[in-house]
């Protein structure tokens, strides 16, 4: 069988890529460990969370730390949230010296409220003109490549004029997140109006929404003609998404899901590299979401994140996993149905031997 492209190295915007896929930005959960996983996993570009200009500029030390490498992390993007020209561009020259990024994309479709009411996100899809002198600003300002993360438009689709204003304006390749600002997620993604972009500019264009298996990846690229495809939720807690649709593309077949094992020691990894990079207190929060999906769908899994929720150290949180790892596995029994692992709550369950009180 001949290899399928999405396994095929692909330049963009000046940086060459092993292969054609890309994991999302997604605040709260692209931080330095996941992008670690979902790197060796596959995913030949991968995005932090998003930063706010301002906040980049005054020393946050919160956003800085969010912006940050992790040590050897290459090729390493950064994607600023923001509205006025001149402030993006001031943020990506500091994101530029501080973290030496290799690429600068500007948030052109962050839908929530708080975001759009200062007209910023998915506000800027309703001033083209200014999405146009926001990128050519920062291409100036910086010496690397500048893109954009869009999605179709505001509340009606104008996907093909926004790409057009972009390509215009320099930016060296569009993601297009295909819903509109008034979309939600139970709308499906617009892969049509991706493949129409594809076709109207010269600029590569990023496909975004709803590949969520590894068999979904290979049929944007082939459904849309876009140059790379963008997973964002199915990757959470899945970093197995890229290894196993990398397979698909090179052998046919994507292999067999993650067992109970690999999940739950991946949880354990991003655990310990989140204690190590963020201490205790932060890994124990920030692991409680992590946790959530590394787990999603195994049985029992709804009582065994109900203990996550409960766990306040990084040693109660171990014990969690691998306990319930145990019981997958039947060395605590056989293995569980939803109701055999107790909910938790107080003096109920299994109890950790290191809990006090
Ligand atoms: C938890 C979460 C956080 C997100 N944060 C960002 C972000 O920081 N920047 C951004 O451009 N998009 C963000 N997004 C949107 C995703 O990058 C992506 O465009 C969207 O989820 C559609 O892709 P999917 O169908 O693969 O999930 C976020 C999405 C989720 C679920």
């Amino acid at each position: 069988m001949d290899r399928h492209v999405l396994a095929s190295p692909i330049v963009l915007a000046g940086l060459t890529l092993e292969n054609r896929l890309v994991s999302a930005p997604m605040a709260g959960v692209s931080d330095r460990p996941f992008r670690r996983l979902v790197r060796e996993a596959g995913a030949a570009l991968v995005f932090p969370e998003m930063v706010s200009d301002k906040a980049l500029l005054m020393g946050n030390r919160k956003t800085r730390d969010l912006a940050a490498p992790y040590p050897g992390e290459k090729p390493f993007p950064v994607q600023l949230l923001g509205r006025d020209p001149q402030t993006l561009a001031d943020a990506a020259l500091k994101a530029v010296e501080c973290f030496g990024v290799d690429l600068v994309d500007i948030n052109m479709g962050c839908p929530v409220p708080k975001v759009v009411s200062n007209g910023e996100g998915a506000a800027l899809l309703k001033e083209p003109t200014l999405c146009g002198r926001i990128i050519e600003r920062v291409r100036r300002a910086v010496p690397v490549p500048v893109t954009c993360k869009m999605r179709l438009g505001w509340d009606r689709p104008r996907g093909t004029e926004l790409a057009r204003v972009a390509a215009d304006a320099g930016a060296a390749f569009i993601t297009f997140h295909a819903r509109l600002r008034t979309d939600s997620y139970a709308v499906p993604a617009r892969w049509t109006a991706l493949a129409e972009i594809v076709q109207a500019v010269p600029v590569p264009i990023v496909g975004n929404g709803d590949v969520l298996e590894p068999e979904d990846a290979l049929r944007m690229l082939d459904e849309t003609g876009c140059a790379a495809v963008m997973v964002a939720r199915g990757c959470r807690g899945n970093p197995w998404i890229f290894s196993r649709a990398l397979r698909l593309a090179r052998r046919g077949d994507p292999g067999p899901p993650p067992s109970a094992r690999e999940r739950i020691s991946a949880a354990l990894r991003h655990l310990e590299m989140l204690a190590a990079d963020k201490g205790e207190r932060r890994a124990v929060l920030e692991m409680r979401g992590h946790g959530s999906w590394y787990i999603k769908g195994l049985p029992g899994a709804a009582a065994a994140r109900a203990r996550l929720m409960k766990a306040r150290t990084v040693e109660e949180m171990r014990w969690t996993l691998t306990f319930y790892l145990d019981t997958l596995e039947g060395r605590r029994g056989d293995a569980p149905a939803a109701e055999d692992l107790a909910p938790a709550g107080e003096g109920d369950g299994p109890e950790c031997p290191t809990s006090r009180g």
